[in-house]
């Protein structure tokens, strides 16, 4: 009888085991991998994808015509060339606050403004994966801005928590926004600002590349938008870059990272997108 007992308590620890929550780095490796891609701007680019050998090396040149030339920069281990001599106080503050070490603003189009309420857990999850890239020494060349950079980005962000994954909703919103900035993308640009209060994810931004021109399509539940998609044809859209009648994505949407989107997740985002107001692509 003791024996019995005995047996069922090592099934239930294993079973806690099993079930624990992932470590900081299994989160930053899915986030990186999936979602949250810094490498979409930070890994340079060859016709095939990501450059792998240099994942988050930088130089990779995002340019808004009069407003600014924008390089990625080396975001590796890297001590001379790279983030290699930064804290992980002033990695996070790089993150969400848009300041350097030596109290400089990160310009543009990195989208501080919506990593400002990424959760102290999945930041301190992404500092854990770039500790853990290969270091590479990559000089970058430094970016140039013809608009004035603000002196900062809003107060210091203290602590943020976690959006609970039960409220599908508000987590997609949470996967969509801070995490993975689709909807920076997905909305219209106003004097400069993204329309976030108007036209939250009607489309209509441009982006020319190597590709060519690309504009980012209208994500609203309106009929310029996904209203003829059903879910299994938006999964589809968003993680392989493919549309309902066969058409392939084009760049910048970071289609080579969103094919790693968990089930979950992207359950979570089409149902925050499925509830957006519906708008007409401008
Ligand atoms: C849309 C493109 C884009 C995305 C996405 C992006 N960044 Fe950046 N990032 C930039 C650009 C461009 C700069 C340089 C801006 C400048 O020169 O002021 C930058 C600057 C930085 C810097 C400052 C490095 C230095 O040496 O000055 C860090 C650190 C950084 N990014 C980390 C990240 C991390 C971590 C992520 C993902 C959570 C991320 N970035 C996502 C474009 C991006
Ligand atoms: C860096 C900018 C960028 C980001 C980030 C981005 N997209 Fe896109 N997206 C685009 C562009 C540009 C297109 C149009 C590509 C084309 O026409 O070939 C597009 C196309 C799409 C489409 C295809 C719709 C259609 O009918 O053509 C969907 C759906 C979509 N994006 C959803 C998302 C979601 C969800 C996310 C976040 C997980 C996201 N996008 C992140 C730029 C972006």
């Amino acid at each position: 009888m003791r024996i019995r007992i005995w047996i069922v308590a090592i099934a239930m620890s294993q079973n806690i085991s099993v079930t624990a929550a992932e470590t900081l780095l299994e989160r930053g490796n899915y986030l990186m991998k999936s979602i949250v891609a810094c490498g979409n701007c930070h890994t340079p680019q060859t016709p095939k994808g990501p450059n792998r050998e240099m994942e988050l090396a930088g130089q990779f040149l995002i340019e808004v015509k009069g407003a600014f030339k924008a390089f990625a920069p080396n975001i590796t281990p890297d001590k001379e060339t790279g983030i290699g001599n930064w804290t992980d106080q002033q990695i996070i503050n790089a993150i969400r606050e848009g300041k350097r070490p030596d109290g400089t603003i990160i310009g543009p189009p990195m989208p501080i403004g919506l990593y400002r309420d990424l959760s102290d857990r999945d930041t301190k999850a992404i500092v854990a994966y770039l500790r853990q890239v290969k270091p590479v020494r990559n000089i970058v060349k430094k970016s140039k801005y013809n608009i004035p950079l603000p002196p900062s980005y809003g107060p210091p962000v203290d602590n943020v928590a976690e959006v609970p994954r039960s409220d599908k909703v508000a987590y997609g919103a949470y996967l969509a926004g801070p995490a993975g900035h689709c909807i920076e993308c997905h909305t219209p640009m106003v004097k400069g600002h993204p329309d976030f209060k108007n036209q939250l994810g009607a489309g209509g931004f441009r982006f020319e590349g190597p590709w060519g021109l690309s504009v980012s399509a209208n994500i609203t539940p309106h009929d310029d938008g996904i209203s003829h998609y059903n879910d299994a044809e938006l999964a589809t859209a968003i993680r392989k870059g493919i549309r309902p009648d066969g058409s392939r994505l084009m760049p910048p949407m970071g289609i080579a990272y969103y094919a790693n989107i968990s089930n979950d997740d992207i359950s979570a985002i089409i149902a925050y997108l499925r509830q957006l107001k519906p708008k007409p692509t401008p």
